[in-house]
């Protein structure tokens, strides 16, 4: 009848709670273990997303042109539109992303900027030197040199060329940049692409 003797009931007891302590320091080795093994491993995983958390650049002002590549003779001239551009891993340098017409008046110092996407359905138009207009040859939209649309009602373009704003005091210096945007086609309201 051992079993039933004191001495064996408190060995029994005694042991029970020995089993519950190293069950409980194996618990928080094992925890504390988890938390220091996880540190490094967040560390690293805010490393290799970070990117993911920084916008692409490409947008605001851009250098286009300097003005003495505008003469003031009424004529459009043709820019394309480079950039460099990040995306989550990777940076691409002077990468197209449009172009504008670039246009003087004589005697005038204004400078007038106009997207070169047709906002019917973003073809390219055409700058026609001998009557100073535009034309977009995909379905015969014509526009002024100021990019107002000639005979609204019969043109399929929705709006007038779109107009990009210009540095004006960078343009005191000789240099042209352009906030440029490009904007949805299709809609008589000129609402940017993002
Ligand atoms: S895309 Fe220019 S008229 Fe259609």
């Amino acid at each position: 009848m051992a079993d039933s003797s004191p001495d064996v009931a408190e060995n029994t007891v005694e042991s029970g709670d020995e089993n519950r302590r190293g069950f409980t320091t194996r618990l928080l080795a094992l925890v504390c273990g988890g938390i220091a093994g996880a540190i490094p491993f967040l560390s690293g995983l805010v490393v290799i997303l970070d990117p993911l958390r920084r916008k692409a650049s490409g947008k605001g002002f851009l250098r286009v042109a300097t003005l003495d590549s505008v003469p003031d003779d009424g004529i459009a001239r043709y820019f394309p539109v480079v950039t460099d551009r990040t995306d989550a891993w990777n940076r691409y340098l002077d990468e197209p992303i449009g172009a504008v017409f670039l246009l003087r008046e004589p005697g005038s110092t204004e400078l007038q900027c106009l997207n070169v996407k047709c906002p019917h359905a973003g073809c390219n138009v055409d700058f026609i030197i001998p009557s100073k207009t535009f034309h977009c040859p995909c379905h015969d939209s014509n526009f002024e040199a100021s990019g107002a649309r000639i005979n609204p009602e019969s043109c399929p373009s929705p709006r007038d060329l779109d107009t990009l704003v210009v540095d004006q005091e960078r343009l005191k210096d000789g240099e042209v940049w352009v906030d440029f945007k490009n904007f949805l086609t299709a809609t008589s309201d000129k609402i940017e692409n993002q």
